[in-house]
């Protein structure tokens, strides 16, 4: 290969950071892959919108089949956002035999099934580290470094938001609305946070997690969910007053075939690991049966720890087209078992 040529679905928060990375890290890239990695064309919505990162002007479209049926384009990055339109965009770009690198929990934790089944038949790798936990490798943790063991609970803090206006509440007394047009002007918060303070951004990366985790068919609708919007400073101050901190604590628990999962907002004891776990990082414990209880800690929301897990994800791809294996991927075994369910 003499050149990879992306496609770039998005240049918000996260598609700012891709394209600084694949700008500045190019001779890493180089140095893994073989060749240089190229940026051909980037679908916004707003051509004249300011941006947070230098491209030229010429390099951006509101078509998204400028991307999706250019033939010379290898790899898209999705990192736009939404759900039904944009499945259908990777629909067709599997289609046209294009790999995928998406950071789209929403996507991935309703249609992942069915989109990795369409990524393998069609040869093609759909990654989707970024989806979870941010810059934390978690997926391929749990896939690969604890392939051997069998996984019994996860537990931790998976949204960077909702941690972010909890840690600020809890240590400054800060008001909650403040606090979460701080985290959205970070970029931490997800376009519409609702889904961030409501805990439905958790539950589907919960849903992620317990599905490759387990290796379970696990819908979104198993999930009980209870966000941070009915937790006020008096519950704050007084659990701190009795020694405690307030967290939304994403857990899942499997005995035998039964699981049980949850994101709720949940007083830890402040000698807990997790209770220390500040701003928008993340912290995940997982349970093996053999290798008892690991740890993984990092930022799990904003633009460059994103990014990193999107352009690494990218780096994988480019590995396996360089080896002929593409949609071989092991990220997928576990959510393709749920595409039998419908007809059992
Ligand atoms: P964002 O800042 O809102 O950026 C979204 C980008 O996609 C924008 O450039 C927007 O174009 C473009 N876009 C959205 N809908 C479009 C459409 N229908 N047609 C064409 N372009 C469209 O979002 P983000 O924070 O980067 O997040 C992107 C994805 O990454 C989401 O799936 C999110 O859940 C996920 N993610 C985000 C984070 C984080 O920390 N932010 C972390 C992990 C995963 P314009 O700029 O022209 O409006
Ligand atoms: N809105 C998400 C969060 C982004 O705050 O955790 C990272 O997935």
């Amino acid at each position: 290969m003499e050149e990879i040529s992306i496609g770039l679905l998005g240049l918000g928060t996260v598609g700012s950071g891709v394209v600084k990375i694949i700008e500045n890290h190019q001779d890493k890239l180089i140095h893994q892959i073989g060749c240089p990695v190229k940026i051909k064309r980037i679908l916004v919505k707003d051509l004249n919108k300011e941006r947070l990162v230098h491209v030229e002007r010429t390099l951006l479209t509101t078509n998204p089949a400028e991307i999706l049926d250019d033939p010379d384009i290898d790899i898209i990055i999705e990192v736009m956002g939404g759900i039904e339109e944009t499945k259908i965009y990777l629909k067709q770009a599997l289609l046209n035999r294009k790999n995928i690198v998406t950071a789209n929990k929403d996507l991935m934790a309703l249609h992942g099934a069915e989109l990795l089944t369409i990524a393998s038949e069609n040869s093609c790798d759909l990654f989707y580290e970024a989806s979870v936990a941010g810059g934390i490798p978690i997926l391929r943790s749990l896939v690969d470094g604890l392939a051997s063991d069998r996984i019994t609970k996860m537990m931790g803090i998976v949204n960077g938001t909702t941690n972010f206006i909890l840690t600020k509440m809890t240590k400054y007394g800060s008001d909650y609305e403040e606090v979460l047009k701080e985290a959205q002007s970070l970029g931490y918060a997800e376009a519409d946070p609702t889904a961030d303070v409501e805990g439905l951004d958790a539950a589907r990366k919960m849903t992620i997690l317990s599905t490759l985790g387990f290796s379970m068919k696990i819908d979104l609708d198993d999930v009980l969910v209870k966000g941070i919007t009915g937790v006020t400073k008096s519950d704050l101050t007084y659990g701190k007053q009795l020694g405690y901190i307030m967290k939304l604590i994403g857990m899942a628990h499997r005995e035998g075939e039964k699981v049980e999962i949850s994101v709720q907002p949940t007083l830890m004891a402040e000698t807990h690991p997790l209770a220390s776990v500040q701003d928008e990082f993340n912290a995940v414990y997982v349970y093996g049966e053999a290798v008892g209880e690991t740890m993984f800690y990092g930022p799990g929301a904003g633009s460059m720890p994103t990014a990193t897990a999107v352009v690494s994800d990218l780096v994988g791809v480019m590995k396996n087209m360089r080896l002929g294996v593409t949609g071989k991927s092991a990220v997928t075994p576990q959510f393709k078992k749920q595409i039998k369910e419908p007809s059992e």
